[in-house]
């Protein structure tokens, strides 16, 4: 696939070097546009529902209205990690900042970067911060969060890049001293061999000034776990089947989502939790820009996301495997969640086996 590039500087001249670097403004960067995002949703459908078992990469839930259920979810009273977060954050935000002394901020899959105004507010009281650079898949959300970040913060640079940071992570722009936040435990949609990876991809474009601050949920009661992904108001219900509205608009699909059920269970093995929609009743499915037709038996599942919940000495092994050193760890009073910063480890780890 060819991701194309273009830049566009609505204000803002020219940096020193040459480069597109306003002194106040937003930076667009677009490395997935509509035409890769058709490709690579069709190709993912494709793939997921001709494969057993079946399965849907958890991107797909976030068009308009999935970014909207899930701020909802991150209000739910069933829904802990958005808010353990936020209180880390509150708490801590000024010994991040004056730890990685950081003039950017990076934050992966930023989403409304609500979050990232307390990092924000650190990074520019500690002196250095100039620039935010916002990463996400959605470009709608990417420049009203930038739009709504310039005007609070007038004299901050901020480069909005719509991509994939699975595949992108190549463009994040450098220089400076960057702090790479990767927030709200989203790193738990990966497998572990994916979050090695990604975590090793992430390390290899950062410099020996370079910090990563690392999001995750911790293991709880799994009575807690599931409740979460399957609140009393029915919200994750609906951003479930939300993924089977999207196939529907942008693949010419007809799957009825009231034939499919919310199913949100803890697999203690692989310690993550999992939805899953369940087929109600028999029924097929037709995929029009596919030319594919699915069948679906009754009790049929398909996996639409996992979460991982991690240890605080897993996420301090899983990140020195992929080249990291943890400078500092935070949780919130309860241990239901924990932020951790980390620094490019100068001897690099062995090669995985
Ligand atoms: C955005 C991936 C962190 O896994 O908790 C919330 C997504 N799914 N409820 C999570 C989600 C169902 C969320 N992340």
């Amino acid at each position: 696939m060819t991701a194309r590039t273009s830049t566009t500087t609505p204000a803002g001249a020219a940096g020193p070097d040459g480069s597109a670097q306003p002194l106040a403004g937003l930076i667009v960067d677009r490395h997935v546009n509509a035409a890769d995002r058709a490709v690579n949703l069709a190709r993912d459908v494709l793939a997921g529902l001709t494969g057993n078992p079946r399965e849907l990469p958890p991107k797909w839930f976030y068009d308009a209205t999935g970014g909207m259920l899930f701020d909802e979810i991150t209000r739910l009273p069933e829904y802990y990690p958005t808010r353990r977060e936020r209180a880390i954050l509150d708490s801590h935000a000024g010994a991040i900042a004056a730890a990685c002394a950081a003039d950017t901020l990076v934050e992966l899959g930023s989403g409304t970067s609500e979050k990232t105004r307390l990092l924000l507010d650190a990074l520019r009281a500690d002196g250095g911060l100039r620039r935010f650079v916002a990463f996400d898949v959605d470009e709608a959300t990417l420049t009203q969060a930038g739009r709504s970040l310039i005007a609070t913060y007038p004299d901050l640079a901020v480069h909005a890049v719509v991509g994939d940071f699975e595949r992108h992570l190549a463009r994040l722009p450098g220089g400076g001293r960057r702090l790479i936040a990767f927030l709200g435990g989203t790193i738990g949609n990966m497998r572990p061999a994916q979050r090695e990876a990604f975590l090793r991809a992430l390390r290899e474009q950062c410099g020996s000034t370079d910090a990563l601050l690392l999001g995750t949920d911790l293991v709880k009661d799994p009575d807690r776990l599931v409740a979460a992904y399957d609140d009393g108001a029915g919200v994750t219900a609906a951003f479930n089947r939300n993924v089977l509205t999207v196939i529907n608009r942008e693949l010419g699909a007809d799957f009825d989502i009231r034939g499919f059920a919310h199913v949100a269970r803890w697999n203690a093995a692989d310690s993550w939790i999992e939805m899953r929609l369940r087929a109600v009743r028999d029924q097929q499915v037709t995929i029009d820009s596919l030319a594919l037709a699915i069948e679906f038996q009754r009790g049929e599942d398909l996996l639409t996301e996992i979460s991982a919940k991690f240890t605080r000495d897993g996420i301090t092994a899983e990140l020195a495997d992929a080249g990291w050193a943890v400078a500092q760890q935070w949780t919130d009073p309860e241990g239901d969640f924990a932020v951790t910063l980390a620094t490019p480890s100068t001897a690099p780890s062995a090669a995985p086996v």
